[in-house]
């Protein structure tokens, strides 16, 4: 949407905001309450991250706020302004950054943990795995080698509601989580 930078809504003034998304940084104009979830893919035409409830209360729209998971639903894009977002589209690149790999190295890669959801076959419908796949990376960043009950933990207590998945598909999620940490080792192809 091209508004004048310089216009104000009827919420607030629009403002120019220059954000890094996925390692590149883009530049858009919105009111500063606009929710982050929105410009990423209403502005940016970023899909790796989904609606799902608007309030916080599923984990569908997660991304990393510089490491931290955060629910863009209600993340007002100022607050993203100067920190590094990270969707689940920027996962290979956040991967290939972290362990030094060149372009080429890195072309045909993804993150260990897009490797292990494919290999344990965890999405049904998808619509919440994006999510689910940010807040197990956020996890692996912080603790490599989690148990089934720090896995549990995470993706329950640690953030503003449980992550749901409507299709249940939470056993698989433990074994992609479980495969990704082994892969991130070196133990698993
Ligand atoms: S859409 Fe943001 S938590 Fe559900
Ligand atoms: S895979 Fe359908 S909601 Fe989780």
């Amino acid at each position: 949407m091209a508004v004048d930078a310089n216009a104000t809504s009827a919420q607030g003034e629009f403002t120019v905001t220059t954000l890094k998304v996925n390692g590149s940084e883009r530049t858009i104009t919105a009111s500063i309450d606009t929710p982050l979830l929105y410009v990423l893919r209403n502005e940016l035409n970023v899909m790796g991250v989904k609606f799902g409830c608007g309030l916080a209360q599923c984990g569908a729209c997660s991304v990393l706020l510089d490491g931290e998971e955060v629910r863009s639903c209600i993340t007002p894009v100022a607050a993203a302004e100067g920190k590094d977002v990270t969707t689940v589209d920027g996962l290979p690149a956040r991967w290939a950054q972290q362990k030094g790999l060149s372009p080429e190295q890195a072309a045909d890669k993804l993150h260990p943990v897009q490797e292990a959801w494919v290999a344990e076959q965890v999405p049904q419908c998808g619509i919440c795995q994006f999510g689910m796949m940010i807040k197990v990376t956020e996890l692996l960043e912080k603790n490599p080698s989690p148990s089934d009950g720090d896995i549990k933990e995470a993706l329950t207590n640690s953030g503003p509601s449980p992550h749901l998945c409507r299709c249940a598909s939470y056993a698989a999620i433990l074994e992609g989580a479980h495969r990704a940490a082994r892969i991130m080792a070196g133990k698993d192809a």
